[in-house]
């Protein structure tokens, strides 16, 4: 607004050096530890204006003391931003992202994203550090959890919902966060998979795969974006003009705050580009990052930079102005408390905010077999064993992200199948650890399964084996797990494996002897519940992954949208591009995932199918419910160009939507991409429109060989004769 307008350029006429740097410094609260800090007083650091924005600090009633002393007690009487990592869930925990993904429902991401806001604000929050909207096709990476998957089109809705939600209609509003895209760019592309790694991609993977989702987030009008700690072919983010200036603001018009990431811009010293925190501070300064995120290099190296005339006072004021006009965005002048006016922790919003979870959690829950099928469980079975060492694990329900989610308040697995099969005996043994090398505990859960009808063996990882600085060499089962599966396998018992983890897991052998397999992520706080629905037939899963899930680390990196090879595989060609010793399909592909019942999908066809630049490929399928139960179904549209000026992916999704349809019932689902969307790079790196024949396949997963397609033409002389 105007007035706010005017008001920035008045506070900046006023203020000092140290006050403008103030502005630029978040400083870490400390209450939670994410990343190397050190302690601060940021009472008086606030009071002093040497800090405009905290991070880490989570009691509400602390959070409006320090609020109150920037508004009171400084001389320019400055709201502060005050940011968290909430990535799925505030007080309320929801399945991890790289779990809810697997529902391919945007609305419900928004919808989750939208009940952490609430919470947050409630608590005094006005910043999230989230969506984290790195695509991922290594997971050996640990990060891998905190994102969308491998596919880029997923990636970008669900930054648009992500965004929508937590910032809602209206950033202002009371129950708004500022949102964060982060971490741009590439960042899951670290070398081997190691977290902070190197980062050394073609240009042509960085524009078709890497970017798009921030371009999606500024589009829905993210607030803050945060650049990963590492480099990009040798020019780290956090220095990185081409990216943060010329491209971000210059060419998509992002005119809102820049943060580093933790401690990033005196690491660009480490990194071998900067000699001391002046010459970081500058580079950051130069590349446009407005606020130093603990780093002390604005606080202590502007000013030197500033005199060795490596940085110049209008950056310095250009940084100042945006960080000011985020806080007038956020409404921050008039209310820097933007509490909804509900306690964060109210029985009314703990109520919706438990259901939601639980509704999240289920349709984040992807049934990868069901030989049989074992699932649902017969209801009237009479004894169950629970085995394995995440049967009553609570803390890792949340993830590695779980802000200030309650381990206590998690719902286990064992807590869910107890409360949903009362009629049933359940007997429990955990047998080992996560990570354990003692396997003394396998006799005793071997002799207790024995003597039951069915075992739910529990599986997978803790939460401290994801997230950052959380990278594996070895994707399997942690521990002593293996050896567990094995002992309880040869009882020859029917086995439902329910595999716990922030990545994909290598469970060859698991998957080839269980009867049925559930991959469950970390599902928050409603887990235990959410699996006894699916478990006993309550909900029909309906998840799909994605991201696909590997034979052997050996394939890493894998993904479904690879593009072709001169020399397919043919098992009758030995000059062919094979492993030797395994297939060369990831054991899960991406949008694999099972229901109790089965659709159908037939009458694939096009509106039209010789089309002009500015005109939709629209198709249709008939979708029919042949099973005898209720369910969900996700379909996907993907695209391959056999023949361009660049050799295109095999597939391409294009479109997906989910479609309910009752036992018996048959509907229609429409799917559409607009011919415009068909572009890619042309060998210099431009977007083109190329004309020729494009298929179009249909179908439940990246599984090409079960996918229904046809050809449309694009023409671009004449314009298509309507229909
Ligand atoms: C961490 C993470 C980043 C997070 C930030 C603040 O190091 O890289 O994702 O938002 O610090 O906690």
């Amino acid at each position: 607004m105007a007035e706010d307008g005017e008001r920035i350029e008045a506070l900046l006429e006023g203020m000092t050096l140290e006050e403008k740097i103030g502005q630029l410094t978040m400083l870490d609260a400390g209450r939670l530890i994410t990343g190397p800090g050190r302690p601060v007083d940021m009472i008086v650091a606030v009071r002093e204006g040497r800090a405009g924005s905290l991070l880490n600090l989570v009691n509400p009633a602390e959070i409006r003391a320090v609020q109150r002393v920037a508004v009171e007690e400084s001389r320019l009487r400055l709201p502060l931003l005050i940011g968290l990592d909430i990535l799925h869930g505030h007080r309320t925990l929801f399945p991890l992202p790289l779990a809810e993904v697997a529902a391919f429902d945007p609305d419900l991401w928004r919808r989750t994203a939208r009940a952490a806001a609430g919470e947050a604000a409630a608590d005094g929050i006005n910043l999230t550090f989230a969506p984290m909207l790195d695509i991922a096709r290594d997971p050996r990476w640990g990060r891998i959890a905190e994102g969308p998957g491998e596919d880029v089109l997923v990636a970008r809705r669900f930054a648009e919902a992500k965004v929508k939600g937590f910032q809602g209609d209206d950033i202002a509003a009371p129950g708004s966060l500022a949102a964060t895209a982060k971490h741009l760019v590439a960042y899951g592309a670290a070398t081997a998979g190691r977290d902070y790694a190197p980062v050394d991609i073609s240009e042509r993977l960085l524009h078709e795969v890497y970017l798009p989702p921030f371009h999606a987030a500024i589009q829905a009008g993210v607030a803050v974006i945060m650049p990963a700690f590492t480099d990009l072919a040798g020019i780290p983010m956090s220095a990185n003009v081409a990216v943060l200036r010329d491209l971000v603001r210059k060419q998509w018009g992002f005119d809102g705050v820049i943060v580093s990431d933790y401690d990033a811009i005196p690491e660009l010293i480490k990194h071998g580009v900067a000699e001391d925190l002046a010459a970081a501070a500058a580079l950051a300064l130069r590349a446009g990052i407005d606020i130093d995120m603990m780093g002390g290099a604005y606080e202590h190296g502007l000013p030197i930079a500033l005199k060795r005339g490596s940085s110049r006072i209008e950056d310095v004021d250009a940084a100042v102005r945006r960080v000011l006009t985020l806080k007038a965005r956020l409404g921050l002048f008039h209310a820097p408390d933007k509490s909804d006016g509900l306690q964060a922790s109210d029985p009314r919003r703990h109520e919706t905010n438990r259901s939601l979870a639980r509704d999240a959690a289920r349709r984040s829950i992807v049934l990868l077999k069901n030989e049989r099928p074992l699932l649902p469980l017969d209801p009237g079975v009479k004894r169950i064993a629970l085995i394995g060492p995440l049967i009553d694990a609570r803390a890792d329900m949340l993830g590695p992200w779980g802000a200030l989610g309650k381990p206590e308040h998690a719902v286990t697995i064992h807590d869910g199948l107890k409360k949903a099969l009362r009629a049933a005996e359940i007997v429990a043994v955990e047998a080992i650890d996560v990570q354990g090398r003692d396997r003394e505990g396998i006799r005793a859960a071997v002799e207790t399964a024995a003597t039951a009808d069915v075992i739910v063996l529990c599986l997978g990882e803790d939460r401290s084996m994801s997230g950052e600085a959380a990278s594996r060499a070895h994707i399997d089962l942690p521990g002593r797990q293996q050896d567990l599966a094995v002992a309880i396998l040869a009882l020859r018992k029917p086995v439902i494996a329910v595999i716990m983890s922030g990545r994909p897991l290598v469970i060859e052998r698991l998957v080839e002897r269980a009867d049925a397999v559930l991959a469950a992520g970390f599902l928050g706080h409603e887990a235990g519940h959410a699996l006894a629905d699916v478990i006993t037939g309550r909900w029909n899963p309906c998840g799909k992954l994605p991201v696909s899930w590997p034979r052997a680390a050996g394939q890493i990196p894998i993904f479904y949208a690879q593009r072709p090879t001169g020399r397919p595989r043919d098992p009758e060609d030995y000059f062919t591009s094979k492993y030797l010793d395994i297939p060369n399909e990831p054991l899960f592909r991406f949008g694999d995932g099972l229901s109790y019942t089965t659709f159908a999908i037939t009458g694939l066809r096009a509106q039209a199918t010789k089309l002009g630049p500015t005109d939709e490929i629209v198709v249709d399928v008939e979708v029919s419910n042949e099973g005898p139960r209720d369910g969900e179904e996700t379909i996907f549209l993907f695209i391959h160009d056999p023949v361009a000026s660049v050799s295109q992916p095999l597939l391409e999704l294009k479109d997906f939507s989910r479609i309910a349809l009752a036992a018996g019932e048959r509907g229609t689902m429409r799917l559409r991409v607009a011919v415009k969307d068909l572009k890619h790079l042309d060998a210099d790196l431009r977007p083109v429109l190329e004309a020729g024949f494009i298929e179009v396949l249909v179908g439940t997963s990246a599984d090409r060989a079960r996918l229904h397609r046809l050809t449309v033409e694009i023409n671009l002389e004449a314009p298509a004769p309507r229909p």
